[in-house]
């Protein structure tokens, strides 16, 4: 399936001017705040209940929810020839995502309609597949198209025993899931609102996958997330790794709807405040995208000069107290410097280090703690926390959504 609104036409050109006209706003943004000294800041302080991060009753309803939304899986170039497969298991049941003969993606849940064998075990790129249990074979388009000893299903319905589809939309690069096989047709650009144009300039498209890597972490997914959404922290817990590059508690956001992008300013810019904006150096950088409900890109470039998208995408694990992220770095199309793709593993590397020794470490244990606070104890997000405070509105926002009806009526008699 393919979302039926396709990204709008622009040449290359086009977007390489779209992309660094948004770059420079933002930039300009950032050095505002440095020049003025300031961040931006919600209206108060925010306290969040424990219970939102340790109580299982609230896990099970977000993890469903997991399931009901639309959720980004991969980039276009992750599956970017006919055959091509990948498997994705992180809303839950193990869904397969492959590209057709007719280079459209398609999505199944990776059960053999004959006794629920997982149909594909290893990601190649043949046309066909065959279950490995009793040898079913199913074509890209998931239908049944040979068993063996058929005799022995003389009322066998093949048109109804094809693998069972799952929603899947590719956009701009991008191919999002619903692990529901009963959900709705995606709908990426209404699902994104205007933080698709701003995305779409990006050209996810034709990124290159330079690193994949998945790691697991001891804490609720959301204390693992709200480390992304501020600065706060990088001069004290980023010490000797960060904040030697970036400034610390100065933060520029831009809401889009649910979705936001955040900027961090780099150090190095101080020097650019006083400068007219036209002596600038060109300098490609995009900022933190936040696509709701769970994925951090990085739009940045690294020690080298290297631009590079960073893909954080985190999930909530089985338990409470399980965080689940898949991280993805792309070399975009027109970073085609002379740097080998090797540049772009070792920034993979050095990133997944600082988030797993600081950023989750410190989450394994907060999270700890909150599950032994006091019962009156409450996190304060501060106002410069603006992102975080943002984030949870719009999460429990969508939870309420989400919610049966006959439970809104029971609470409200309550
Ligand atoms: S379970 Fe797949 S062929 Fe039997
Ligand atoms: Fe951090």
């Amino acid at each position: 399936m393919i979302d039926s609104h396709s990204p709008s036409a622009a040449s290359d050109e086009d977007w390489g001017e779209r992309r660094r006209a948004s770059h420079d706003d933002l930039r300009r943004a950032l050095i505002g705040r440095i020049r003025d000294s300031r961040t931006d800041l919600a209206s108060a302080t925010m306290e969040i209940d424990p219970a939102e991060y340790i109580d299982p009753a609230r896990h099970l309803r977000e993890r469903d929810a997991f399931r009901r939304i639309p959720i980004l899986a991969c980039l276009s170039g992750d599956i970017p020839a006919p055959g091509d497969k990948l498997l994705f298991d992180a809303l839950g049941p193990e869904i397969l995502i492959l590209r057709d003969e007719d280079n459209i993606v398609r999505a199944f849940l990776n059960i053999c309609p004959h006794r629920a064998a997982r149909v594909v075990t290893n990601c190649d790129s043949r046309k066909r597949m065959t279950c490995r249990f009793h040898g079913w074979t199913f074509d890209l388009k998931g239908r049944l198209i040979g068993l063996p000893g058929k005799e022995g299903f003389p009322d066998l319905d093949r048109a109804g025993r094809g693998l069972i589809p799952v929603p899947v939309a590719e956009w701009a690069g991008m191919i999002f899931v619903r692990a529901d096989p009963d959900g709705a047709p995606i709908d990426v650009r209404a699902h994104l609102g205007a933080f698709a144009d701003e995305l779409q300039h990006l050209e996810l498209g034709s990124a290159l996958p330079a690193k994949h890597s998945k790691v697991e972490t001891r804490t609720n997914w959301k204390y693992a997330w709200d480390t992304y959404c501020e600065s706060y922290h990088f001069a004290t817990l980023h010490a000797t790794t960060v904040a030697p590059l970036l400034m610390s508690n100065v933060m520029a956001l831009t809401p889009f709807g649910r979705h936001a992008r955040m900027g961090f300013p780099r150090k190095n810019w101080q020097a650019l405040s006083a400068q007219r904006e036209q002596d600038w150096p060109a300098n490609d950088y995009g900022g933190n995208y936040f696509i709701f409900p769970n994925i951090n890109l990085n739009v940045s470039a690294g020690p080298n000069g290297e631009m590079f998208y960073g893909f954080y995408h985190l999930y909530p694990g089985e338990e409470t107290g399980q965080t689940v992220t898949r991280m993805a770095t792309y070399r975009p199309a027109h970073a085609n410097g002379p740097q080998p793709i090797s540049d772009w593993s070792d920034l993979h590397d050095f990133i997944e280090g600082v988030v797993v020794t600081e950023d989750y470490s410190v989450s394994e244990e907060g999270y700890g703690n909150l599950v032994h606070a006091p019962a009156n104890f409450r996190s304060l997000v501060g106002a410069n926390e603006i992102l975080v405070q943002k984030w949870h509105d719009d999460w429990n926002a969508q939870l309420e959504e989400l919610r049966p009806p006959e439970e809104i009526g029971s609470a409200s008699v309550e």
